[in-house]
């Protein structure tokens, strides 16, 4: 059985929390798409650990997998070694990375953060690791790959043609100082020495353990309305975060995926521009971002809230044929009087029940809002569904019926064991 957990709304969803629950069943965790933009934090024993590029399965002592569709920034990866060795979670022959995974260099960095500044007020918000960059070099097939490190004369000369036009740019538009191709070399090669036992072929290695009957668990970074493809565009990551980006991002066929579980947040948040329908800007979002502790778990920003938005869910289901849902943080919302669920979407008189793919047309909506009542009872740490206050059952059988998807799994705190877990999405028919 292999399972693919993908984010339904913009990110931020708590997918950490429940790959983490889910880990216990599966024996190996591969990250498919993304960097170390992603940050998953799982709190164990009263610690919180961030990860952001390394699968969090590390931490129930699964193997973790980092296949081909990731951008690697091996500093990064390093550091999270380091951290994980040092907090006693054992990472030698647990981890395995693809040597087809293309590196983030130090000059998609700069061009990241350099390219943001030029936009203005046009910027997407990115987290400045570098990802667009390296992503668009792999498209544009100049991307070095991890193997590329490893036949030191190559990558040399890779560098020095990159650094050519690269340079260029920076001098020349972006008034940067160029990168000295010398200085790189000798730091990657460093990192490559480093990062030598933890190379393979994983599509190799991931199919031969689907052959011996191990259990996948894929964790998808950001989420559905942030793919390049099903996302906002432009407001996007440059990735394929859906489940499709599983296929492709690890060499794993798609006929071997067997279900997808899409992780939602009870209400609606965001990082970065652009369009967010249901966002609420006043006092109210003021008190879901402090009750919801909104704040990115890699940059530290602020995340803007908004109530949950069943057009958004209703097409993260259909994009990613989701099997079932995990509904997170509904805790957050206790003690609120009355919540809000945007059903569907009104421009210019015209009810809307799908999310258009102009963006112009997205950022016009405004949300068509179905009134619920709210508990005074606390949920936090519960975990048996008949606890739950009436109106809080009302409220997620709601939202599953207007997503049209029904939920496995509802977390009530951050913590691992305060989950209701209705179905174990492993066994599941
Ligand atoms: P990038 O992935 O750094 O290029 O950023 C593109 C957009 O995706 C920005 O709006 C980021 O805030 C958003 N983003 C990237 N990674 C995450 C994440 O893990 N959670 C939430 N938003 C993210």
């Amino acid at each position: 059985m292999n399972l693919v957990v993908v984010g339904t709304q913009w990110g931020d969803e708590g997918k950490g929390k429940v790959v983490d629950l889910l880990s216990e069943g599966a024996d190996y965790v591969v990250r498919y798409q993304g960097g170390h933009n992603a940050g998953h934090t799982i709190v164990i024993g009263g610690k919180p650990i961030v990860l952001h590029l390394i699968p969090t399965g590390l931490l129930q002592g699964k193997i973790g997998v980092i296949g081909n569709g990731v951008v690697i920034n091996p500093k990064a990866l390093l550091e999270e070694i380091t951290l994980l060795t040092q907090r006693n979670f054992e990472v030698t022959d647990r981890l395995f990375i693809s040597e087809a995974a293309h590196l983030i260099m130090p000059y998609h960095q700069a061009i990241d953060k350099a390219s943001e500044r030029m936009k203005g007020s046009q910027k997407i918000g990115t987290t400045g690791r570098g990802i667009g960059p390296a992503y668009a070099d792999k498209m544009s097939r100049s991307g070095i790959r991890i193997a590329d490190l490893y036949d030191p004369e190559h990558f040399r000369e890779k560098l020095e043609v990159n650094l050519v036009d690269i340079n260029a740019i920076l001098e020349k538009i972006y008034k940067m100082p160029p990168f000295d191709p010398e200085a790189i070399f000798k730091e990657y090669l460093g990192y490559a020495e480093q990062m030598k036992p933890y190379i393979t072929d994983t599509s190799l290695f991931l199919n031969k353990a689907i052959d011996e009957g191990h259990h996948l668990l894929f964790e998808g970074a950001q989420g559905t309305h942030l793919d390049v493809d099903f996302g906002t565009y432009p407001f996007v990551t440059s990735s394929n975060s859906v489940a499709g980006g599983a296929a492709t991002g690890t060499g794993v066929g798609p006929t071997r995926l067997d279900k997808v579980l899409g992780v939602t947040k009870a209400y609606t948040t965001r990082v970065g521009s652009g369009p967010f329908p249901s966002e609420l800007c006043g006092e109210m979002g003021e008190m879901l971002r402090k009750l919801g502790n909104e704040f990115g778990a890699t940059t530290g920003r602020p995340r803007r809230c908004g109530w949950f938005d069943a057009v958004l869910v209703r097409y993260s289901v259909r994009v990613n044929h989701l099997s079932s849902l995990a509904i997170t943080k509904l805790d957050v919302l206790d003690g609120m009087p009355e919540i809000q669920i945007c059903v569907a979407y009104e421009v210019d008189g015209i009810r809307l029940d799908e999310v258009p793919s102009s963006l112009r047309r997205l950022e016009g909506v405004t949300p068509i809002l179905k009134r619920f009542e709210g508990w005074d009872e606390s949920t936090n740490g519960i975990t048996d569904y008949d606890k739950l206050p009436k109106n809080a059952k009302i409220y997620l059988e709601a939202i599953e019926a207007l997503v049209g998807c029904p939920a496995d799994i509802i977390s009530t705190s951050s913590k691992r064991g305060e989950t209701i877990v209705l179905r174990q999405p492993f066994d599941s028919n």
